[in-house]
C-alpha cells in the first residue's frame, strides 16, 4: 500500500521500509558484516563493503529522506560528523555565512578546522536578514541556518532566508534538530540540505550518537555520499538499528513533551524570579508569528534565565527529576548549562553576546508527568531564590 498520503506520525513507523521480506521479521535485521560475498566476478550486488553501504544503515537512510522530502538520506557517526561532512563539501577560497549562535561544536568546526584550508566564514544574526544580504561576499557558497536557533530559540526567516540564497546561487543548509521532520521540513520550503544531531529528539532515549543529513536533489545526494564514503564517518548497523527503533515513537514522544514544554513555559513566564524565557511557542517571543508559518509547534525545549550564576547553580542543586547533562531530546528531562557545556567551545565574549550568559539554563522536558515537573521546578525556584538572598516571590 503506498504510504504517499499518509500523515508523519505513521510514516515514522511504518513508510517505504517495511520490516524483512524473507522471513516477514517486522524489525529490520542488522547486518554486522563488514564486507559482502559477490557471486559474480563482473558484477558485484548493492553492498559490497559496509564504510560504502549496509543494509541497515540504509533503512535508516530511506527513512529519513523520506521523512524530511529528499532525494538522499545519509547517516553519520554523530551529528558532527554529519555536519562537517556537509562543509566538506566547501573548496579552498570558498566562504559561508552561519548563523551566529549557532551550536558550539558547528562553530568551533566553523572557526578553527575550515579556516586552516581556507574556507573563509562570517557569524550573521540570522533573525535580521539585512545582514545576511551585507555579508554575502562573491565566493559565498553555503548559508548555514539552525531554527529555532540553540539555545535562545532565535527563530530564522525561512523562506525569506532561501530568497537571498537563491538570487545570490548559494546553498542553504538547515539543522533541523530541534524541530524533527515532525515539526519542520525545511526541504519543502526550498533548503538544500537538512542536517540532525540524531542523538536527540530522533532515537529519544540518550543511548545513541548518530547524525543525519538529506539533500533535497541527485546531485547534491552523490556529492555527499561521495564525502561519506571518502571521510568514512558511518553509523554503525546496531545504531542504525537503535535510531530506526527511536524514529518510530518519535510522535508519540515529541507531541508530548512539546505539550508539557508549552505548560513550563508559561509557568516559568510568569515566575518572578526568572528574568526571561526563551521558547518559540510563548506568543511573548520575538520569533512567535515567524515560527508558527514554518513550523506547526513550539518544541520541547526552551531556555530561562536567572539573575546570576550564583541562582542557576542552586536551582540545579535542587532540582530533583530532570538529569543535569549535556545533550537533550531524550525521554528523561535534561537540565543543562550552556555556558559549560553545549558552549563550551565558544569563548566567553562570543557567549555572552548571544546571550548564553552565566544565569542561562537550557531545559529539554521529556514524558514525565508535566505537574511533577513544574512541582520540582517550583521547590528549585524557591531554593535558589532563598539561596540567592530574595525575599518576594510570585
Ligand atoms: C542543534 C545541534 N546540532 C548539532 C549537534 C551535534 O550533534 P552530535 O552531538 O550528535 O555530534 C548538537 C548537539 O548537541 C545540537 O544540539
Amino acid at each position: 500500500m503506498s504510504q504517499h498520503n499518509n500523515h508523519l506520525e505513521t510514516k515514522l513507523i511504518h513508510g517505504a521500509q517495511r520490516g524483512e521480506t524473507q522471513t516477514g521479521a517486522v524489525n529490520v535485521p542488522i547486518y554486522l558484516s563488514s564486507t559482502f560475498h559477490q557471486n559474480s566476478f563482473e558484477e558485484f550486488g548493492p553492498f559490497d563493503y559496509s564504510r560504502s553501504g549496509n543494509p541497515t544503515r540504509q533503512a535508516l537512510e530511506e527513512k529519513i529522506a523520506e521523512l524530511e522530502g529528499g532525494t538522499h538520506g545519509l547517516a553519520f557517526a554523530s551529528g558532527m560528523a554529519a555536519i562537517s561532512s556537509a562543509l566538506l563539501l566547501l573548496s579552498a577560497g570558498d566562504h559561508v555565512v552561519v548563523t551566529k549562535d549557532v551550536y558550539g561544536g558547528t562553530f568551533r568546526f566553523v572557526s578553527e578546522v575550515l579556516k586552516r584550508f581556507n574556507i573563509d566564514h562570517t557569524f550573521v544574526d540570522l533573525t535580521d536578514l539585512n545582514e545576511v544580504s551585507n555579508a554575502i561576499k562573491p565566493n559565498t557558497k553555503v548559508i548555514y541556518a539552525e531554527t529555532p536557533s540553540n539555545p535562545c530559540m532565535n527563530i530564522t526567516d525561512l523562506p525569506g532566508l532561501l530568497k537571498i540564497a537563491k538570487a545570490n546561487n548559494c546553498l542553504t543548509f538547515v539543522d533541523n534538530t530541534f524541530m524533527t521532520p515532525l515539526y519542520q521540513n525545511p526541504l519543502d520550503l526550498g533548503a538544500d540540505i537538512v542536517l540532525h544531531s540524531a542523538t536527540k529528539f530522533l532515537s529519544g532515549h540518550s543511548d545513541v550518537i548518530a547524525g543525519l543529513a538529506v539533500t533535497r536533489n541527485q546531485e547534491l545526494g552523490e556529492k555527499l555520499a561521495f564525502i561519506q564514503n571518502s571521510f568514512g564517518s558511518i553509523l554503525g548497523a546496531q545504531d542504525s538499528y537503535v535510531l530506526l527503533q527511536g524514529i518510530k515513537t518519535l510522535g508519540a514522544r515529541l507531541n508530548q513533551s512539546s505539550n508539557s514544554a508549552g505548560r513550563i513555559a508559561e509557568y516559568l513566564n510568569a515566575h518572578s524570579f526568572i528574568e526571561e524565557v526563551y521558547y518559540p511557542g510563548l506568543p511573548s517571543n520575538p520569533g512567535y508569528e515567524l515560527h508558527k508559518e514554518q513550523s506547526t509547534s513550539g518544541g520541547a525545549v526552551l531556555s530561562f534565565r536567572l539573575p546570576n550564576k550564583a541562582a542557576a547553580k542552586a536551582f540545579v542543586d535542587h532540582v530533583r527529576i530532570p538529569v543535569f547533562a549535556v545533550s537533550l531530546g531524550a525521554v528523561e528531562s535534561i537540565l543543562s548549562y550552556p555556558a559549560t557545556m553545549s558552549h563550551a567551545a565558544m569563548p566567553k565574549e562570543e557567549r555572552e553576546l548571544r546571550g548564553i550568559t552565566d544565569g542561562l539554563l537550557r531545559f529539554s522536558v521529556g514524558l514525565e508527568n508535566v505537574d511533577d515537573l513544574i512541582a520540582d521546578f517550583d521547590q528549585a525556584l524557591e531554593a535558589a531564590k532563598k539561596e540567592a538572598g530574595v525575599t518576594s516571590v510570585s
